[in-house]
């Protein structure tokens, strides 16, 4: 079937049959190579993108319930040479190691970052609850949610 995706904000026809996953067709159509397939049954978070801005496992979607769709993977949040807050504060807080998880904790987190006033370390770890880490563990990935929030007041006040 014939499907319109406009994905970080370039728009293709894709011809994909009914049961492809939206992970494998980003992937594999549109070069978003940051969408990892971890455990490919909803229990890792690895494979979040934002679809119409929320987030969802795409793991656990067809790429036909996107029909007109737009989505966000993690190379459409930002790049080298214009990082996102949270990527930033990631690589400041050393909140990854191997980075197979990282990603999916980005994308997950960045609609909480967005829109975060003080939160406490339980909100943090709610918002984060989605999502696993098999190496750095989960403190260092808090330390970067709360300088994510301060580099987004920064960002926020110089504009
Ligand atoms: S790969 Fe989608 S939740 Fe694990
Ligand atoms: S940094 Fe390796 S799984 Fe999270």
């Amino acid at each position: 079937m014939k499907l319109n995706l406009t994905v970080n904000g370039r728009s293709k026809e894709v011809d994909a049959e009914p049961r492809r996953l939206l992970a494998d067709v980003l992937r594999t159509e549109f070069g978003a190579y940051g969408v990892h397939i971890g455990c490919a049954q909803g229990a890792c978070g690895c494979c979040t993108v934002s679809v119409d801005g929320e987030s969802r496992l795409s793991c656990l979607t067809f790429a036909a319930q996107c029909d007109g769709a737009e989505i966000q993977t993690i190379e459409g949040l930002g790049d080298k040479t214009r990082a996102h807050y949270l990527q930033r504060a990631f690589m400041a807080e050393h909140a990854l190691q191997c980075g197979f998880c990282t990603p999916g904790f980005i994308m997950a987190l960045a609609p909480f970052v967005d829109k975060a006033g003080d939160p406490s370390d339980a909100e943090i770890r709610d918002a984060m609850s989605g999502n696993m880490c098999r190496c750095t563990g989960y403190q260092s990935i808090v330390a970067a949610v709360r300088l994510a929030i301060e580099l987004r007041d920064a960002e926020r006040g110089a504009a």
